[in-house]
């Protein structure tokens, strides 16, 4: 099955010269959802992961379904001001400024194998932040997976040193 038939580019979304890749329609149709969920858990090639870690809001499509196949729990990273308990934080860069995500601090035990997932690999920040949190926390990251790698923008680049996979590759 080809996933790329469902992801919709919308054109000037959410700014002006923008093109957005959406995947709300390959979360719509059935057979592409569990396609790209099979998918993903492939990739996990039955290795012991203790934790799913996605970052809001976008990884928590796949991040908790990937969690409950392959018998980890899930950890929520969330804009900053939205977790109740203490939490990690952690500074990433923005195009203009920076801004800031956090997890709570009892999420990540020391040594646990962490494989994080967001839908979207851009620039690579926002994984970047996820990576050092995860580390901070004593976890090691294990894979990175995401449902599409926006290559030309050579997010990879920032994750160097892990394991990175993306089921779509523009
Ligand atoms: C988008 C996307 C990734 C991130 C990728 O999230 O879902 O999380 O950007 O960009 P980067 O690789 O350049 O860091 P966004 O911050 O737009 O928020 P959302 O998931 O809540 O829509
Ligand atoms: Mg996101």
């Amino acid at each position: 099955m080809e996933l790329q038939k469902y992801i919709r580019d919308v054109q000037d979304f959410p700014k002006p010269g923008i093109g957005f890749k959406d995947i709300t329609p390959l979360l719509l149709n059935n057979e592409a959802l569990t396609t790209a969920l099979d998918a993903f858990i492939k990739l996990v090639d039955g290795q012991k992961i203790d934790k799913v870690v996605s970052m809001e809001s976008r990884g928590f499509f796949f991040g908790p379904m990937i969690a409950k196949e392959i018998g980890a729990g899930f950890v929520p990273v969330r804009k900053p001001g939205k977790l109740p308990y203490e939490t990690i934080k952690q500074e990433y860069a923005l195009e203009y400024g920076t801004d800031v995500l956090e997890m709570h601090i009892d999420a990540i035990q020391q040594g646990d194998r962490v494989l994080i997932h967001d839908d979207v690999l851009a620039t690579g920040g926002t994984a970047e932040a996820v990576v050092k949190m995860v580390e901070k926390a004593g976890g090691i990251v294990v894979q990175l997976d995401f449902l599409i790698d926006l290559t030309f923008l050579d997010g990879k680049k920032k994750l160097e040193g892990h394991t990175v996979n993306a089921l779509i590759e523009y």
